[in-house]
């Protein structure tokens, strides 16, 4: 018997080491769109997710402020970056597949379902081009340590679909945007070419998980007659601890459907 989409997300989350999840995470991506495409469908299902994703041994998780900062001029410090973003990476794998399982039992256009599982595709293309470039410098995916509590957005939304749009896609992942032409000029600096493509794959390809996001934000206002912009700061003040901080890639996230009105008044503590 085939597997309906919520328990395909929860075989994603609970392989814990990174290559076997996106692995998997891929194939269960393109057994969705072939489904899709053709004429034997895959039920969407429901499914009880764990409240935390399995994840390997390794990289031991500390607290931020004991996660040593190295300095981007020196090749350490950018294997220090490339490690911090396929950290971030593998957390949007379990996010992207997490929002479809938790969210399964509510009644949504399959585009939907349509569009997280694209964005968790791509999330697994994008930890697999972090880790081929760790690699790539001698290092790997698990040899420093990494963020504890990237798994908090997650677990503070849990029962709340407006909420997990608002603080995932629309606040996390668009400081994704603001904060990644940045990290492209380091490795541009330093004649890093792998490093550099994998990047601008990531920032071109991040651009519409935001826009998912804005899209199924404004879809459940609708749904549900509230007024989005006041619905979405409410929802962020609720959930997400601390202000936004710019400066903002306006142009980026104009495209994503993120209009300023939105963030900027969210930089100011209430
Ligand atoms: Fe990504
Ligand atoms: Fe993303």
């Amino acid at each position: 018997m085939s597997l309906t989409l919520a328990e395909m997300a929860v075989e994603v989350l609970t392989t814990a080491d990174g290559r076997a999840k996106t692995a998997l995470s891929r194939r269960h991506a393109a057994a969705w769109r072939a489904a899709r495409r053709g004429d034997t469908p895959i039920a969407v299902g429901t499914a009880n997710p764990p409240m935390q994703p399995a994840r390997p041994a390794r990289p031991e998780l500390a607290n931020p402020r004991d996660v040593p900062r190295r300095k981007p001029g020196t090749t350490e410090g950018r294997i220090a970056l490339l490690h911090a973003v396929a950290h971030i990476e593998l957390n949007a794998v379990d996010l992207h597949w997490d929002i479809i399982a938790r969210f399964s039992h509510v009644p949504l256009p399959m585009g939907f379902f349509d569009d997280w599982v694209s964005a968790a595709d791509d999330e697994s293309k994008h930890f697999n081009l972090m880790a081929d470039c760790l690699e790539a410098a001698g290092s790997h995916y698990g040899a420093l340590a990494a963020h504890a509590g990237m798994w908090r957005a997650a677990e503070e939304t849990a029962t709340d679909l407006m909420a997990r749009l608002a603080v995932v896609p629309m606040v996390l992942e668009a400081r994704g945007l603001d904060v990644t032409p940045g990290m492209i000029d380091v490795f541009k600096r330093a004649k890093e070419a792998e490093a550099v493509a994998a990047l601008e794959t990531i920032y071109g390809e991040e651009v519409s998980h935001v826009a998912y996001g804005s899209k199924w934000f404004n879809f459940l206002c609708g749904r549900n007659d509230l007024d989005p912009k006041d619905a979405f700061h409410a929802l962020v003040r609720k959930h997400f601890h601390g202000v936004l901080k710019p400066p903002f890639n306006e142009e980026k996230r104009a495209d994503a459907g993120l209009p300023p009105d939105f963030y900027w008044p969210l930089t100011e503590e209430v």
